[in-house]
């Protein structure tokens, strides 16, 4: 395992759509196994793997009270509610924008053992799902700042990011 450099924006991978996985490899496990290790040492809650320069649908959370798990070819199939959440992206560093987000969203992925499952979650894990899942289609949280006002700079933190 591995330890991956993360890309930060204008890096075009970010912009990129990423394809989907069509089967488990020893390429895809590597991958997960690497962005699993990398996720704590960035201060991840989540991690896309655009973000470690790879442009295909596999993403990773940390489930409170379960771990980190690997999402591949995540899509939302339901959200609903709305509300207002700070955000920030270890890939645009040194910003914080208010943006809106579902309250509560369920998505149906395959795991590594690329058995379907589907993950209904609230919170900030809801707002982790949707920020990795833009990810993939190469959206930024900043994309959805309204207005220049709603985006704030802040200094170089420790805290966790998506
Ligand atoms: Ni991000």
């Amino acid at each position: 395992m591995a330890v991956l450099p993360l890309r930060v924006a204008p890096d075009p991978v970010l912009r990129q759509k990423a394809k989907r996985v069509r089967a488990i490899d020893p390429k895809i496990e590597k991958l997960i196994d690497d962005m699993i290790e990398t996720m704590p040492v960035v201060h991840g809650v989540g991690l896309a793997a655009p973000q470690v320069g790879a442009s295909v649908r596999v993403v990773v959370v940390d489930i409170p009270d379960q771990g980190p798990v690997a999402l591949i070819n995540p899509e939302i199939v339901k959200r609903s509610g709305e509300r207002e959440v700070s955000e920030a992206c270890l890939s645009v560093p040194g910003y914080r924008g208010w943006i809106k987000r579902s309250n509560s969203v369920t998505v149906k992925a395959r795991d590594r053992h690329w058995k379907e499952i589907r993950l209904k979650a609230t919170g900030l894990l809801a707002q982790c799902l949707e920020h990795e899942i833009d990810h993939l289609n190469g959206l930024l949280y900043v994309d959805h700042v309204e207005s220049q006002d709603k985006l704030e700079r802040v200094e170089a933190e420790e805290e966790q990011g998506l």
